[in-house]
């Protein structure tokens, strides 16, 4: 990727950020927190790195809600949800929410220790009574408050397409400052389409040297163009990923990703 590719996307400019494999640690905790529980590690940095866009896209474009999908399973999409979500909180005037709206595969609650005694999103998808305040949990000694996704009975995008999510999502808007929405793969499920309706922007997480480029293509084929902020290299340990590199062109309806993937 070169660095000369600096171009405007619809909302500013779109970033590409590499993440280094994350280190082992001693728990799982802290093998998923290292933007609170290391909060000087260089995997932390990077997470920061990423903290300082969406700070941007906030305050020059109203970026509030941020879904971050990945084209396929397993590309590391609810490792960087987890990271910028405690990244974006470690301000302690930021309120923050990091919500699981992975109905298929829910995994926040369990990667950040909770142990799913609150009601949770599916919940409230299914019954209309419940508000943020019977669902969210805060994270004990961090300003991060986390919904998790609950077990789906019903199917997925049934639950996904009901109104309900967007209400749920508009009262989010009401009481925090930043949404984070942990979300399915784009490509192989529809849900992702539903969710990211609900989002001002969306992150696409890549796994380095591992996510095939034509699921890319697909995946921001089906993308609003208008919407996608950056690029994450999940998993970079490249000797160029110890710092941000690169910016890209998000013109719809110019296929700007073939510049990117042509360069690398
Ligand atoms: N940068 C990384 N370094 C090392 N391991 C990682 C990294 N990112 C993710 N992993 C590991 O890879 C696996 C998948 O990561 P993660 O759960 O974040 O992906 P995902 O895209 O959310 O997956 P799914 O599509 O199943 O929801 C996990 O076991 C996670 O611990
Ligand atoms: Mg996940």
């Amino acid at each position: 990727m070169s660095t000369e590719q600096h171009n405007e996307t619809p909302r500013g400019r779109g970033r590409l950020v590499s993440l280094e494999p994350r280190r082992r640690a001693a728990n799982r905790l802290e093998e998923h927190l290292v933007s609170l529980l290391a909060p000087h590690s260089a995997d932390a940095e990077r997470y920061r790195m990423l903290r300082n866009d969406v700070e941007t896209f906030r305050k020059n474009d109203n970026l509030q809600v941020l879904a971050v999908t990945s084209p396929l399973a397993g590309d590391g999409k609810t490792t960087t949800a987890i990271n910028l979500a405690a990244s974006l909180a470690q301000s302690t005037a930021a309120r923050v929410l990091l919500a699981d709206v992975d109905l298929r595969r829910p995994s926040v609650a369990r990667q950040v220790g909770l142990d799913g005694s609150r009601h949770s999103l599916v919940d409230a998808l299914v019954g209309p009574g419940l508000t943020l305040e019977d669902m969210v949990e805060q994270l004990p000694q961090f300003n991060l408050s986390v919904l998790q996704a609950g077990e789906a009975a019903d199917t997925t995008y049934e639950l996904l397409k009901s109104s309900r999510l967007k209400e749920l999502v508009d009262e989010a808007r009401r009481r925090y400052d930043y949404i984070v929405l942990d979300t399915p793969p784009f490509v192989p499920v529809p849900d992702g389409r539903l969710i990211t309706k609900c989002a001002d922007g969306v992150l696409v997480v890549l796994a380095a040297n591992r996510t095939p480029r034509g699921a890319l293509a697909e995946a921001l084929s089906l993308i609003d163009p208008a919407k996608i902020v950056g690029l994450v290299f999940n998993g970079d340990d490249s000797p160029t990923s110890s710092s941000y590199y690169g910016g890209y062109v998000a013109s719809p309806p110019r296929p700007w990703w073939r510049h990117l993937w042509r360069s690398s």
